[in-house]
């Protein structure tokens, strides 16, 4: 039997319509340009995710308040949720290479979903920026669409390794990873130069992202004493890594990349349990810069305090919307051909130049740590 159909207003029916005729009369009264963005906007890395969007969003409101980029049309930032899961992501980027409106991207957060859109973008020749994937092997796969405004895991890796040996003065490691392109890699690159420089690594264990309880794999690290717990991953599972392991004794210092270096990780692991951890991070101390002053304050007005990587999607999406302008027509092609033409663009991260790999030249690495309740800039290394 067929159900009863049920009955719809007729005043939902004529709001639906109108509402539909609106949108379709504004699109082709007001012709567009489209910048997406794309990274998790929901879920348990959305905290960092939503300040990635909002600094791209802020760079193009305050493109359109200075002028139309290309005349006649509008600048519109895209927003597409990755979920941080590849096929997400994958997904997100077939959305906007088939939407011809698009001709950039910020995006995307993890090397996991960097990674394999970054093809699909290479494949719709459609330029992609990502503000945060740190993982070295995405720009050595030969994609001209391809651009990275952040120090790559084979400086960063290194890098902790010899603070952790030569400055926390640690002999011994345990080393945790989430078994991805991201945190795998990082701990990959730890790992090679912590040794090499004479360090014991005691032992080395996966996990897996969504995982809550720890507790097992800690008791099992505890009796091996290690001087230092070195993690390659996120804060979600970071945080909870480090309150289970102060919950159980465990005095090892903790060090992890720039995927920890976040307040949430502060929040969920608690303010107590995370004092003293140690993160490295893909730039310098936004707060210190003189050309960043502005950004702050006029992203603090807008969406509150400044998150990790929001610095690095504003200075991301104007230099698309540079490229974009002196593309001068609506032309994904020639927009690429700018980014690649080997021209600094000045942001508030510095000059950005790309190499022939589409990797920034401006390569800096820094250490914070939790005090007080709060990441402190201790210095760049
Ligand atoms: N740097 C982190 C990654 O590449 C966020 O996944």
């Amino acid at each position: 039997m067929n159900p009863k159909p049920k009955k719809v207003p007729v005043t939902l029916v004529t709001v639906t319509f109108f509402t539909f005729f609106i949108l379709a009369g504004c699109q082709e009264k007001e012709p567009v340009i489209k910048i997406g963005v794309s990274a998790p906007f929901t879920g348990d890395q959305a905290s960092v995710g939503l300040t990635i969007l909002n600094g791209a969003q802020l760079a193009v409101a305050q493109a359109n308040e200075h002028g139309e980029v290309i005349p006649g049309y509008k600048l519109k930032l895209t927003p597409i949720d990755d979920q941080h899961n590849p096929t997400q992501a994958v997904t997100a980027a077939k959305k906007f290479v088939s939407d011809p409106a698009v001709l950039g991207v910020v995006g995307h957060l993890n090397s996991s979903c960097t990674k394999p859109a970054s093809q699909v973008y290479f494949d719709g020749r459609l330029a992609q920026i990502t503000p945060a994937s740190t993982n070295p092997g995405i720009s050595k796969q030969g994609f001209d669409t391809f651009f990275r405004i952040c120090a790559t895991d084979d400086l960063q890796g290194p890098k902790a390794a010899g603070f952790a040996f030569n400055e926390l003065g640690a002999r011994s490691v345990f080393i945790i990873d989430d078994k991805t392109t991201y945190g795998k890699g990082l701990a990959d690159e730890f790992q090679k130069v912590f040794e090499s420089m004479g360090g014991k690594v005691l032992g080395r264990q996966g996990i897996t992202q969504g995982d809550k309880d720890f507790t097992p794999l800690l008791t099992r690290v505890r009796p091996l004493a290690p001087e230092l717990i070195f993690y390659g991953g996120l804060f979600p599972e970071a945080s909870l890594l480090i309150k289970q392991s102060r919950d159980l004794n465990i005095s090892a210092s903790f060090l992890g990349g720039d995927g920890i270096y976040d307040v949430t990780l502060i929040q969920l692991a608690t303010p107590a349990a995370s004092e003293g951890v140690y993160a490295t991070m893909i730039g310098t101390d936004i707060q210190s810069l003189p050309q960043a002053r502005r950004f702050v304050e006029a992203y603090e007005k807008k969406f509150g305090p400044v998150g990790s990587y929001s610095a690095y999607s504003f200075d991301a999406a104007n230099i698309l919307i540079e490229a974009i302008r002196s593309a001068g027509a609506f032309d994904r092609e020639r927009v690429i051909s700018r980014l690649k033409s080997g021209r600094t663009f000045s942001g508030i991260l510095g000059p950005t130049e790309f190499d022939q790999d589409g990797d920034t030249k401006n390569k800096i690495i820094s250490v914070f740590r939790v005090k007080n309740g709060k990441w402190e800039h201790v210095r760049t290394i």
